[in-house]
């Protein structure tokens, strides 16, 4: 029998007893989805994957993507496996170096959004003794609830834009970025697209804000100003510590996220010579909404 553990916070748990290498049995399955309902942010300790097994796990819950950024940084044979490392090889980055590296909520930018990201920990940077590189979450569910009721009311039938390019462009800004900017076919396949700003949860049932300021760029059908003044206020709400949780990693870590009630960044407190390697699977939510 899996064992549960939920964390001190409204966000996170581990579930132990399950080996994420064999196929899932059904009672386990639905055990998972309904702790993405509960905690969020999942952690599956002490796994030892391939990447044909990390795709299969994966792909219980939804289609995979194979990610637009994703570029030479795939797993051979295995475009849905994308490598995010900061190690290089005779000079040559291996992986994409600064994945996640500010707060968003992935693939909020796709007609079809994420469901899930499904990350594999191969290596984790430490110093003395100490994990770096934490992956920090925020509990959007518990954001929509703490709103002011004239909030609410307000954003209860309105749509945001979400844009790929605003959080690329920003990256690629950083000084160091070994970004490119967007190519025109990756900006053709991700053109800006419209999402409601609450999100019925399809297995909680709870809202949730969905609005980031890693991709949102524009409230729709409203000025300008009223946009910019309302965004302004939400981006600050969001991002208060009280719904803040921190993943601290260890090698042979599945975390799986659920992207429709968190945000998330990864934390770049490491430096170039301390290695960080993950693998990781992208989920949509083309089957849990049905
Ligand atoms: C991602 C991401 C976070 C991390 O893969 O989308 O944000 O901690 N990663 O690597
Ligand atoms: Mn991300």
């Amino acid at each position: 029998m899996p064992g549960i553990f939920p964390s001190e916070h409204s966000l996170g748990c581990r579930i132990e007893g399950i080996d994420l290498s064999k196929p899932l049995n059904h009672y386990d399955e639905s055990l998972i989805i309904d702790a993405f309902g509960r905690f969020g942010v999942v952690c599956f300790p002490n796994q030892v994957l391939g990447p044909a097994q990390h795709k299969a796990f994966a792909s219980r819950f939804g289609s995979l993507e194979i990610n637009v950024a994703a570029g030479p940084y795939t797993v051979p044979n295995h475009p849905e496996v994308m490598i995010l490392s900061n190690e290089t090889i005779d000079g040559k980055p291996v992986g994409l170096g600064d994945a996640g590296q500010d707060w968003h909520t992935d693939m909020s930018y796709s007609t079809t959004i994420a469901f899930l990201n499904v990350l594999y920990a191969l290596r984790v940077p430490r110093r003395n003794g100490t994990a770096l590189g934490d992956t920090e979450f925020l509990d959007m569910c518990a954001a929509y609830e703490d709103l002011p009721h004239g909030i609410k009311k307000e954003i209860e039938d309105l749509t945001a834009t979400h844009d790929f390019d605003k959080f690329w462009s920003k990256m690629v800004s950083l000084p160091g970025s070994k970004r490119k900017p967007l190519s025109d076919e990756q900006r053709a396949a991700k053109p800006p697209v419209s999402h409601p700003l609450v999100l019925h949860h399809p297995i909680s049932k709870r809202k949730a804000l969905y609005c980031n300021v890693g991709y949102v760029t524009r409230i729709d059908n409203i000025s300008e100003t009223e946009s910019d003044k309302l965004l302004q206020f939400l981006f600050r709400h969001q991002l208060k510590e009280e719904f803040k949780y921190a993943h601290s990693w260890t090698e042979g870590d599945v975390l799986a996220w659920d992207n429709l009630w968190t945000m998330h960044n990864a934390k770049a407190d490491y430096k170039a010579t301390e290695i960080r390697s993950m693998w990781r699977c992208q989920t949509m939510a083309d089957r849990i909404f049905l």
